[in-house]
C-alpha cells in the first residue's frame, strides 16, 4: 500500500530532511585522506543525535553502524571500519535520519582529493541521472517514467545500471511501497499522487552492471571491480510537481 502523507507528516519529514542536509554539510568538511570510515560514522552518530534525530540504519535488520560508507567499487551498504580514505578515492555516504518518527533518506558520492577523469565522469552523470528521475515527479506520472528517465540517461552515458537494488517509498518506515527501480518503461507502475514521498536513488557503475555481496552479508561491490556512484534524495509529490525534502545546501540539487 502506498501511503499519502498528511500535512503534519510532510512537515515532520521536511524537518528530518533539514537535519539530513545539515548532517551532509557537516560531514563533507571532514572528508579527507587519512580519516577512517568508522570515524566518519561516529561523527555522523554524534551530530544526528545531538540535533534531535536518530540514524535509522543503526540496528536496522542488524546493521552495525549509523551510516553506510561505500568506497570506490562498493556500490552500497559499506560498513564503516578501519579503512583510511586516500587521495583518489570516491566515497558514498548513505544516511537515513529519523525525527519524531519520520524518516528522510539521502546518499551522496564525494571525491577525496584528486580523482581520475573516469570517476569524475561517473559522479557527474550519476548525479544528473538522479535529477532526470526527479524531473519526472508530478501527479499523474508513473513510477516507470522515473525509472525510464534514469535508465535512458545512464545508458546514453555508457554507465552500468545496477538492477538488484532500487529506490522506495518512505515515511515512518525507511522502506515503504512503492519500489522505484532505476530501469523500466514509461507509463508503467503505480501512478504518482500528491502527498506520496519516494526515494529516488540511481546506483551507476563505470563498468558492467553486475554486483556481488561480500561475506559480511551487507557490503555490495561491483563484480568487475570498477567504481560505482550513488546519489539519492527523498522527494515529495506536490500538487503540480515535486519538492526535494533532502536538499543539499549550496549545491544544485
Ligand atoms: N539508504 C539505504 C536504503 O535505501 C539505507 C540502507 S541502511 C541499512 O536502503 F541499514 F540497510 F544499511
Ligand atoms: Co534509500
Amino acid at each position: 500500500m502506498i501511503s499519502i502523507k498528511s500535512d503534519r507528516e510532510i512537515e515532520l519529514m521536511r524537518e528530518a530532511g533539514k537535519l539530513m542536509s545539515k548532517t551532509f554539510e557537516y560531514l563533507e568538511k571532514e572528508l579527507r585522506p587519512g580519516i577512517t570510515t568508522e570515524e566518519i560514522d561516529k561523527l555522523a552518530y554524534d551530530f544526528i543525535t545531538k540535533n534531535g534525530g536518530y540514524p535509522t540504519c543503526l540496528g536496522f535488520e542488524g546493521y552495525p553502524a549509523s551510516i553506510c560508507t561505500s568506497v570506490n567499487d562498493t556500490v552500497v551498504h559499506g560498513i564503516p571500519g578501519k579503512y583510511k580514505l586516500k587521495n583518489g578515492d570516491i566515497i558514498t555516504l548513505d544516511i537515513v535520519v529519523k525525527v519524531k518518527g519520520y524518516n528522510a533518506d539521502a546518499a551522496w558520492t564525494y571525491a577525496i582529493g584528486d580523482i581520475s577523469e573516469s570517476k569524475k565522469y561517473l559522479m557527474e552523470h550519476t548525479k544528473k541521472a538522479l535529477s532526470k528521475g526527479i524531473e519526472q515527479v508530478k501527479p499523474g506520472n508513473h513510477i516507470g517514467d522515473i525509472s525510464h528517465a534514469v535508465e535512458e540517461y545512464a545508458k546514453a552515458h555508457h554507465l552500468g545500471v545496477v538492477r538488484e537494488l532500487c529506490g522506495h517509498g518512505i515515511g515512518t518506515d525507511m522502506h515503504e511501497d512503492p519500489d522505484v527501480p532505476n530501469f523500466g518503461k514509461p507509463g508503467t507502475g503505480p501512478k504518482l499522487k500528491e502527498g506520496m514521498v519516494i526515494c529516488i536513488e540511481p546506483m551507476l557503475t563505470s563498468g558492467e552492471r553486475y554486483i556481488y555481496i561480500m561475506d559480511d552479508d551487507w557490503t555490495i561491490n561491483t563484480d568487475d571491480g570498477k567504481p560505482a556512484a550513488h546519489y539519492e534524495h527523498t522527494v515529495l509529490v506536490t500538487k503540480d510537481g515535486y519538492e526535494i525534502l533532502t536538499p543539499r545546501i549550496n549545491k544544485e540539487l
